[in-house]
């Protein structure tokens, strides 16, 4: 079996923006090098609203490749490495290190979803809350709420590979998590002091009205997958749902937080753990 590379000039975050075109034709992987995305597909597409340059590997090689690719990754005092960077980061000693196995679910911690997400983590105190990930992908934010002091955390996805990939990183980082297939109806009982959600718009404007049912009353809700265009139909519907929003713009991306309102503000620190 071989695989297809597509050597494109944009930057990961652009080619982003074609995920769901891309995972359509069957997504291996993207990398950035030097501000460079390479797309990673099982076979060539020239269908796709992406430019470049293909290239066919053997399947030995395009793992990698891929993999040459991913560099860790620091918010705050998060850091991401991947297994195989491990044994070699030395990047001092940040408060948490995750390592994290990509596989193929979403989530190598570099897209600007989940790095606002990491940091708008880090400016809660997680101490002892019970939290829920909704569309965990490799489990980063999870990991990330678990090691920042969470007391439990219940991590969500529909798909099956991304489930078995971020329980396998909860084992990875020998860090308890309870991992269930599904959407956030699959989150069982009890309400949660904080829902973190990096999914897309269309699927955040549905999943909306079920949010506030899972938050207690003082609970924060952080959303994310929202592009800069979009995110006035994801505030639209977070507070059709009763939930009073905050936007925080980045670069291409919105991380938007939610409380219910009335709700007395939640402690929130900029000190890191
Ligand atoms: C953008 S990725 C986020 C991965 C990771 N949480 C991160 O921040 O990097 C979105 C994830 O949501 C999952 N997903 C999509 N629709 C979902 C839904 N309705 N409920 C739960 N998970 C969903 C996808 O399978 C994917 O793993």
């Amino acid at each position: 079996m071989t695989a297809w590379v597509l050597h494109t000039e944009l930057s990961l975050d652009e080619v982003n923006l074609h995920l769901a075109a891309l995972e359509v034709a069957g997504l291996l992987g993207i990398a950035e090098q030097s501000g460079r995305a390479s797309v990673y597909l099982p076979r060539r597409r020239d269908d796709l609203p992406l430019e470049g340059r293909w290239e066919q590997l053997a399947d030995r090689d395009w793992n990698e490749a891929w993999r040459s690719g991913i560099e860790p990754v620091t918010v705050g005092a998060v850091r991401i490495v991947p297994p195989w960077l491990h044994a070699a980061d030395d990047a001092g000693a940040p408060a948490v290190t995750l390592v994290i196995e990509p596989a193929q679910a979403f989530g190598t911690g570099h897209h600007e979803t989940t790095t606002g997400c990491l940091a708008a983590l880090q400016q809660l105190d997680l101490h002892g809350q019970r939290v829920l990930d909704v569309g965990t992908g490799t489990g980063v934010l999870a990991l990330a709420a678990a090691r920042l002091g969470a007391g439990e955390v219940v991590a969500v996805d529909t798909d099956p590979i991304a489930v078995a990939t971020a329980i396998g990183n909860a084992e990875r980082n020998s860090v308890h998590l309870d991992v269930r297939q599904g959407s956030i109806e699959a989150a069982g009982a009890g309400s949660f002091d904080l829902v973190v959600a990096n999914l897309d718009t269309a699927t955040l404007v549905r999943l909306a009205p079920a949010v506030p049912a899972r938050l207690h009353e003082a609970g924060v809700l952080i959303a994310a997958g929202v592009s800069l265009e979009r995110q006035g139909e994801a505030v639209t519907a977070l507070q059709g749902a009763g939930l009073a929003v905050t936007v925080r713009p980045g670069r291409e991306w919105t991380v938007l937080v939610g409380r219910c309102p009335g709700a007395a503000m939640p402690s929130e620190s900029t000190r890191h753990p």
